[in-house]
């Protein structure tokens, strides 16, 4: 098959584009515009091959979108491209509205457009996948409660809100015209190559450069995590398997207050980098209490019964397991953190292009 995927050269994106040319026969096209957080150094193990082939492109682009369905002749689409991050989100939420709404109604449309033109065998197989958040639902104030395919929506931030927004938008297109889509909606992911931005990478890398690990407000909030890979294998069986019209909660039943995974890390720094930075005792002491995030939800739990039960999918890695392995990922690949961290990840696609030519 051929297989277009949005947003391949972002954390997630990345471990789908993986996860198929690794274990499948399939043909994949990446589609990604390569903001801050398109980094097309997460995709060299596939970069070379036959069956790989990347365009920097804007979902927004709906002119350039329709070229690429009419060469590419995709037979599948996963459509992960999105602003992600929440911070960012609050201080400045307008990219967040264009890629996330508007960058998703293009493509909606491009979809719609190519797909009414197929011929009706390869319009009864065609899928489009939405790839979307467990924040849509808000947050959960109790210790019981579980996020379930049919919980209301209740998003909290402008990123949650503009994924929100998208998933209603993909509903429409479904039900209006009768395009087939599939959707997910997935707990925190963590593991290798994830922008240091986010929780579980900054922590690790400051930690080891000695600075500062910002623990926001009492840092008693819980997420539920789930280790990246585990997420590809799960978003690669639902656009192979799912019935039409579908949605799967995806998580990996591994809650952690903010608090403890930060001291986790610390534990296993301890034992994987024990030659600290100058002046640092213990990485713990390190922890430092800051100002709250606006809004801040509380609890993220996913209900994943429903892939489960259907679909056979399980998570293999457990906190436990996957921390280790990310923390030791960010030990090893030095270059890798060093050209996010210079900022010379951008540099790679000109590097690419002189290279080939
Ligand atoms: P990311 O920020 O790491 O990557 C996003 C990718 O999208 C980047 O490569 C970026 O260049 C690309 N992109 C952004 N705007 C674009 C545009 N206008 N056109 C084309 N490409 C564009 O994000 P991620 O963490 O890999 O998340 C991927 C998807 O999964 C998102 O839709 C996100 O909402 C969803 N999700 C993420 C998590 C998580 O924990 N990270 C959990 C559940 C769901
Ligand atoms: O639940 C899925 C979501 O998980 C995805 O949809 C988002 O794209 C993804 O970014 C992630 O959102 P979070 O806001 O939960 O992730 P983040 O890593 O930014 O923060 C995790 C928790 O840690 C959150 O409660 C805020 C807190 N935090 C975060 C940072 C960056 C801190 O305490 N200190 C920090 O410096």
């Amino acid at each position: 098959m051929n297989i277009l995927v949005t947003g391949g050269a972002g954390f997630i994106g990345s471990a789908v584009v993986r996860h198929i040319i690794q274990n499948t026969t399939h043909h994949v096209l990446n589609l990604d515009k390569l903001t801050y957080a398109g980094n097309l150094e997460s995709l060299v193990s596939v970069a070379n091959n036959e069956r790989y082939q990347f365009s920097q492109t804007d979902i927004c682009d709906r002119v350039a979108l329709d070229q690429i369905f009419q060469e590419f002749q995709p037979d599948l689409v996963m459509h992960l491209a999105a602003e992600s991050h929440v911070d960012r989100s609050i201080t400045g939420s307008q990219d967040f509205i264009e890629t996330n709404i508007i960058g998703t109604y293009q493509l909606l449309e491009a979809t719609r457009f190519y797909w009414n033109a197929l011929e009706e065998s390869k319009k009864a197989t065609f899928r489009f996948h939405h790839i979307s958040t467990d924040e849509v639902y808000g947050d959960l104030e109790g210790t019981e409660d579980l996020f379930t395919e049919t919980t209301p929506y209740a998003p909290s931030s402008p990123y949650s809100a503009s994924k929100a927004s998208s998933d209603h938008l993909v509903r429409a297109w479904h039900r209006t015209y009768g395009l087939p889509v599939v959707l997910t909606n997935c707990s925190n992911n963590y593991g290798p190559f994830h922008f240091p931005e986010k929780l579980i990478p900054l922590i690790i890398l400051n930690a080891l450069a000695g600075k500062a690990l910002p623990v926001y407000g009492n840092g008693e909030q819980i997420r539920d995590w789930l280790y990246v890979e585990d997420h590809a294998r799960a978003l690669y069986k639902v656009v192979t398997e799912a019935k039409i019209g579908e949605t799967y909660n995806i998580g990996g039943h591994n809650e952690q207050k903010n608090i403890d995974v930060v001291k986790s890390i610390c534990t296993l720094l301890e034992e994987l980098a024990p030659n600290k930075p100058a002046g640092v005792e213990h990485y713990q002491d390190l922890i430092t209490y800051v100002k709250d995030r606006p809004g801040h939800d509380l609890r993220y739990a996913i209900d994943a019964s429903k892939i489960e039960k259907d679909l056979g999918w399980v998570p293999l890695e457990s906190f436990e397991t996957g921390l280790r392995k990310t923390v030791q990922w960010y030990l090893e690949n030095t270059q890798w953190i060093e050209n996010v961290q210079s900022g010379d990840y951008k540099n790679w696609l000109t590097q690419q292009y002189q290279a080939e030519q």
